[in-house]
């Protein structure tokens, strides 16, 4: 199954995609990982990035539309899996379209996780990721058992530096432009589904499992 995770940055789909993969093994294509990865690398495409998600901007398209194109044709893809962060506006949907047509293997659903931008601040505001191991905590409502340390792996916990006041406005407002008329493009295709986010994750959880049936 091949699943498009929309929504705006802080709605939960990166913590979805991980559960995902944990219950039922479909790997998670985030390109928001891919380019935080390449980052801390420090290669010449994570030089690049660095300063477009710094400002809250979204990446140039031909960027991570490569970076899908190499990930997708992976072994662990060939029976489908998550895109989380992808696609960010239409022509990168469409693209991602023309790619699956070749593999004579559409996407089957997108689901959208609706959520208030008053919501998407506190939660934002409150992440710490794990250097490591990548787990997601909030000091709030997901508080890791020892402070600033990951109840996984040991490591510290960091906050990223697109979650800071400035950049997070940027990046709703940067969403209600660009991403969000994806939600007309798949509804048009007769693929989304709809879930409320501000609910707990376990909730959003079942919700996203109906959505996928
Ligand atoms: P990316 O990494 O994709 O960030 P995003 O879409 O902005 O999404 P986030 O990771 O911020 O949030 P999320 O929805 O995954 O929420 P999460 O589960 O973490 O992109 C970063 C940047 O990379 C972009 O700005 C852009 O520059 C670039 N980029 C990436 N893809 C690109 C593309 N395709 N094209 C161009 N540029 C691209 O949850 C957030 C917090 O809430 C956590 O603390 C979590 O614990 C908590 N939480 C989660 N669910 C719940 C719940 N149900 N209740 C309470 N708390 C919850």
């Amino acid at each position: 199954m091949i699943v498009v995770l929309l929504g705006p940055p802080g709605s939960g789909k990166g913590t979805q995609a991980k559960r995902l993969w944990t219950e039922r093994k479909w790997p998670q294509l985030s390109t928001g990982d891919m380019l935080r990865s390449a980052i801390q690398k420090g290669t010449k495409l994570g030089i690049q990035a660095k300063s477009f998600m710094d400002q809250g901007l979204l990446v140039p398209d031909n960027v991570v539309v490569d970076l899908i194109a190499e990930r997708i044709e992976l072994p662990d893809c060939r029976p489908g899996f998550v895109l989380d962060g992808f696609p960010r506006n239409i022509l990168q949907a469409g693209v991602l379209d023309r790619m699956l047509e070749v593999r004579n293997q559409p996407v089957d659903r997108a689901v959208v996780f609706e959520i208030s931008d008053e919501e998407l601040v506190r939660r934002l505001s409150g992440r710490r990721t794990c250097v490591e191991c990548g787990a997601m905590y909030h000091v709030e409502s997901a508080a890791p058992k020892k402070p600033q340390l990951c109840d996984h792996c040991g490591h510290s916990l960091i906050q990223r530096e697109d979650d800071k006041p400035e950049v997070i406005q940027k990046r709703l407002i940067v969403y209600h432009q660009q991403t969000e008329p994806l939600v007309e493009f798949y509804k048009k295709q007769n693929k989304l589904r709809c879930l409320d986010a501000k609910k707990k994750a376990s909730d959003v959880t079942e919700a996203l499992s109906e959505a996928l049936q």
